[in-house]
């Protein structure tokens, strides 16, 4: 809420698309393309720091990617561990502060292990904070708040008329960081495919057909530049 000044680029989102159709086009495997995709995820980092963005939401896997065959979604939980392990010191040397939405239920341990080290060691860190979606849906998001708080209802620790839109999002995932500004999603498609549903009820949508392990700094600062000429108006005049 506080991120509604005009101009200003708190916490950018971004749907990450494109890794298969990048892939196929040099007749890769397409998990070829998540390896380029998430070596793209390093370089976004920088540039966000560059730009001293302070929130980055990445969409990493959807609850709906699970209808992908088991080869391809258990070689994307390998590079979660791979990827946090290889950057780990570089994380730490650039002051990035990682942290993960999602539903951690039906996650391979060994993944939450990683998610778990992750948070914990890089929780006092100032630079940037890096907020990765893994089994993320933004419906699941909702519906684990709507039965947090009606178990808070029937405990008798909250009444039903106390429930404001504010009550409500401290149930959500993380609710100290601000709502998106700024929605870029790659690979060329309109939709927001179930990501940060309640969070980007004013975000403002941009969409490139640049495939994810394509988009560079030149394509980022025209997101931005699109992005400094919007009007928000919030339903305002
Ligand atoms: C995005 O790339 C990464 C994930 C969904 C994990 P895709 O794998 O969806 O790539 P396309 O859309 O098939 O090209
Ligand atoms: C959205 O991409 C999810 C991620 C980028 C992780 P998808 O490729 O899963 O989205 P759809 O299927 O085209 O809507
Ligand atoms: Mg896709």
């Amino acid at each position: 809420m506080e991120s509604r000044k005009e101009g200003i680029l708190r916490h950018l989102a971004v749907i990450m698309d494109g890794n298969g159709r990048w892939a196929k086009k040099r007749h890769l495997s397409r998990e070829f393309g998540h390896r380029r995709g998430a070596e793209n995820l390093r370089t976004l980092c920088i540039l966000c720091r560059e730009r001293e963005i302070q929130y980055l939401t990445v969409y990493a896997f959807s609850t709906e990617n699970w209808k992908r065959p088991a080869t391809e979604v258990s070689a994307l939980m390998s590079l979660v561990i791979r990827v946090f392990r290889q950057y780990m010191d570089e994380l730490e040397r650039e002051g990035i502060r990682l942290r993960f939405i999602g539903d951690r239920i039906g996650l391979p341990a060994e993944v939450i292990e990683t998610m778990v080290e992750a948070e914990e060691s890089s929780k006092n860190r100032q630079k940037l904070q890096l907020i990765i979606a893994l089994n993320y849906g933004g419906r699941r998001e909702i519906i684990t708040a709507a039965r947090a708080l009606s178990s808070n209802i029937l405990a008798g620790t909250i009444s039903e008329d106390e429930v404001t839109e504010e009550i409500f999002e401290q149930h959500l995932y993380l609710s100290d960081v601000p709502d998106p500004d700024l929605i870029i999603r790659t690979g060329g498609e309109m939709r927001l495919s179930n990501f940060l549903l309640w969070q980007a009820a004013y975000a403002e949508f941009y969409s490139v057909d640049c495939l994810w392990p394509d988009f560079g700094a030149e394509e980022l600062d025209a997101a931005l530049e699109d992005y400094s000429k919007r009007q928000r108006r919030y339903g305002g005049v």
